[in-house]
């Protein structure tokens, strides 16, 4: 009898670690997940510890084989798929991070932002990297910490010296997925989608650029070399003397909302999806051409496959839904998320409440690091369910923003959005979305598209799948959601979001 094989993805997110494993047909065989530490060191400032990282990525990998009852030599191929943006560096000869991760959200380099902005940076910058110039990307991160790892910790070199360090290759930047690939093949790679999220990528070059590189600091020995999102070169193997004991390809990388568009096979110029996460991210295939937007939104890599151009894809980028959800919890207005959708199907409204959870600033389109959370519309009448509405409806609606944006941007009118993420197992909200955006809301059956896309990204590398089309077929529907509400009520409702929305800008003194 021949052994089966299958497709392992790592899923590396901003709360925790996942391992799902494919068949053919795209179902998942094996899966596990483990949550990571959040530290704030300060307010606004979010790190990880990338060593925790490596070690739940090692555990997920090796529980996921065991609960399943499979082997790692049953591994075709390993894809990867990663938080964003999350920048680290490493010792070249210990391996040793020298500083925390920065994670995506973390905005202690605002101040760095505005003077990059009133140095009239932010034009240039755009027309490089597709990007506006934020906090949220890793460039300034990178800054930051040559600029301040502390060197007790980094037990040889005074700040100083880090970039003389850095010049002569002793020391490594990468995203997620950088230190991940390392950790698995010892090679330092990168894939085009998480370099076109560094803010030094020329994403229409296909290089790292050097007047972005000169303006940060960051020399180009640090830097990861970047190959295709599939690639059948393959980025190493891993080593069988380490933990999974067996020599796999490691052969895909898409940063996780890329990876998303990928699993829920959007290849096609228009398609378009939704993740529900931490946030959420919009985004739109627009083919070869690299979409500048006049709306707010990124113009950034979707993917590319080996010997092909690059794809590109227009997204809006919204820093805070799913976690939004989780502040309800960490405030005990609700023990568990799945609360919810109960406590907001026993009010009839929000009874004129709206909460902006513009919690570490608000990304697409309005891109202003200084916003805060807020809640307008409260009475002496308003109670937790009117809250816990809410903020179900604040995601929704944060979502139309990115999506008008994306109708006047690529001029295509959104008959259907395909959604994914944790959040969509909720129908409340499934619903909400399909009236607020006044368009047909369809959830897949396997949700974690996420893993599903690098699964699918290192499986065509190996030929474990030979074409899109395979993947297509794979792709079904568990549910669609029409518009029940009428349009002029959504849209009365929208502009009292946009007015709350208004309240909440530029709040932040420091
Ligand atoms: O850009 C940030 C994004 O990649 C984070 O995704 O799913 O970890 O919240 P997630």
């Amino acid at each position: 009898m021949t052994t089966e094989h299958f497709v392992g993805a790592i899923d590396q997110g901003t709360t925790g670690t996942r391992f799902m494993m494919f068949d053919h047909g795209g179902q998942v065989i094996a899966n596990a997940y483990e949550t990571h530490e959040q530290i704030y060191p300060e307010p606004g400032w979010v790190e990880h510890d990338p060593n925790e990282i490596w070690r739940n990525t090692q555990s997920v990998m090796t529980d996921a084989l065991s609960n399943a009852g499979l082997e790692a030599e049953q591994l075709a191929a390993i894809g990867v798929t990663n938080q964003r943006e999350t920048t680290l560096l490493w010792d070249a000869d210990t391996g040793q991070p020298i500083h925390n991760a920065l994670v995506w959200q973390d905005r202690r380099t605002t101040d760095r932002v505005e003077e990059l902005q009133e140095a009239g940076m932010a034009e240039t910058i755009r027309e490089k990297t597709g990007l506006e110039v934020d906090a949220y990307f890793s460039a300034t991160k990178a800054e930051w910490i040559l600029d301040n790892a502390d060197p007790i910790k980094t037990q040889r070199a005074r700040p100083a010296d880090l970039r003389e360090r850095a010049a002569d290759g002793e020391i490594k930047f990468g995203t997620i997925d950088t230190w991940l690939i390392e950790k698995l093949t010892g090679n330092h790679i990168t894939d085009v989608t998480n370099a076109s999220r560094t803010m030094l990528y020329d994403i229409h070059e296909g290089d790292w650029d050097e007047e972005l590189l000169d303006e940060f600091g960051i020399a180009r020995e640090m830097l990861p070399e970047v190959r295709p999102s599939s690639d059948e070169n393959h980025y190493g193997t891993t080593d069988p003397d380490d933990f999974l004991g067996a020599e796999v390809p490691v052969a895909g990388a898409l940063g996780d909302q890329q990876a998303a568009l990928f699993g829920q096979t959007c290849f096609d110029p228009g398609d378009a999806k939704n993740t529900y996460g931490t946030g959420s991210f919009f985004l739109m295939n627009t083919g070869e051409e690299a979409v500048e937007s006049e709306h707010g939104l990124l113009t950034t890599v979707g993917f590319q496959r080996s010997g092909e151009p690059i794809q590109y894809a227009l997204e809006g980028s919204i820093f805070i839904t799913g976690a939004a959800i989780e502040w309800l919890v960490d405030v005990e207005l609700i023990e568990d998320p799945a609360e919810t959708e109960s406590l907001a199907r026993s009010v009839d409204s929000t009874d004129g409440v709206y909460l902006v959870p513009a919690f570490t600033g608000l990304g697409a389109p309005h891109w202003d690091g200084r916003a805060r959370g807020t809640i307008v519309g409260m009475t002496r009448g308003t109670t937790k369910e009117h809250i816990v509405r809410a903020t179900l409806e604040s995601i929704a609606y944060q979502t139309r923003d990115v999506a008008e944006a994306m109708e006047a941007d690529s001029g295509i009118e959104m008959s259907s959005l395909r959604v994914d993420g944790g959040a969509v197992k909720n129908n409340f909200l499934c619903q909400l979305q399909a009236d607020s955006i006044g368009s047909e809301i369809v959830r897949p059956v396997v949700d974690e598209t996420t893993a599903l896309g690098s699964a699918y990204a290192a499986g065509l590398a190996v030929g474990y799948w030979e074409t899109a089309d395979e993947l297509r077929d794979n792709w079904q529907v568990d549910r669609e959601f029409a518009p029940e509400m009428a349009s002029t009520e959504a849209d009365r409702k929208y502009g009292r979001w946009q007015e709350a929305v208004e309240r909440s800008l530029n709040w932040a003194q420091e």
